[in-house]
């Protein structure tokens, strides 16, 4: 049995680990601490029987303009535990998450999730697109270190209505910053008023 929950500091280095046996993209720990700080919330592991990460899901949020989305940085599960359906789940536990941090918030614009994955993961490609309905919102030449091109893949996310009371009346409420956590990744507090 392999469960799905959400991650711990503690399960930091063992998703450092897991992604270092199954990505070419390796992240130094100050990135995970980054993640798991700032949005807590959004950090998943798949766990088996004897308390072993055999997957994860890191996932952030960013603000672009005005605009405030999803973005998944890094997901993978072990080879022994591929096929099951985990990566399927801990997309869908981030995704989830994310419409949580999003809604109560009130965040205006478009609210969706979005990520890369190189055009020659026919894996990942397929359980983004088949299994998850993401799009292909565009292409990025050379976005990997090695030159591989990226597919720029998007996911709406439901629930979203634009509301434009909102974004008239309480505007000046949300120039924080619509993702919950204003740290920087120098660790500095964002400081936004207006
Ligand atoms: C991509 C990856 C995360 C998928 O994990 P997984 O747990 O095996 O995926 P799931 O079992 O949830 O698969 C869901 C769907 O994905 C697709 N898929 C998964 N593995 C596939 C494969 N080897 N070939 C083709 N399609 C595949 C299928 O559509 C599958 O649905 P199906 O089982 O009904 O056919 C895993 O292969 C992995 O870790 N790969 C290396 C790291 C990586 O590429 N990460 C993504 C970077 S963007």
């Amino acid at each position: 049995m392999v469960c799905i929950r959400k991650a711990t500091v503690d399960d930091l280095l063992a998703m450092q680990e897991c992604n270092l046996f199954c990505l070419p993209e390796n992240y130094q720990m100050k990135y995970y601490l980054y993640h798991i700080l700032s949005w807590p919330q959004l950090l998943y592991v798949a766990e088996d029987y004897n308390g072993k990460i055999v997957g994860y899901v890191l996932a952030k949020m960013e603000e672009e303009s005005t605009e405030c989305h999803g973005h998944i940085t890094s997901l993978a599960v072990l080879r022994t535990h591929r096929k099951l359906g985990i990566a399927t789940k801990l997309m869908t536990a981030a995704q989830n998450a994310m419409e949580q941090v999003l809604v109560p918030k009130q965040v205006y614009g478009s609210e969706y999730v979005s990520l890369h994955v190189r055009k020659s993961n026919r894996a990942a490609f397929n359980l983004y697109t088949e299994t998850l309905g993401y799009k292909i919102h565009d292409m990025e030449a050379k976005y990997y270190a090695d030159g591989e091109d990226a597919y720029d893949m998007r996911k709406q996310l439901k629930g979203k209505k634009h509301h434009n009371h909102h974004h008239l009346h309480h505007h000046h409420h949300h120039s924080g910053g619509c993702c919950s956590a204003d740290l920087k990744a120098d660790g500095s507090a964002e400081a936004k008023t207006e």
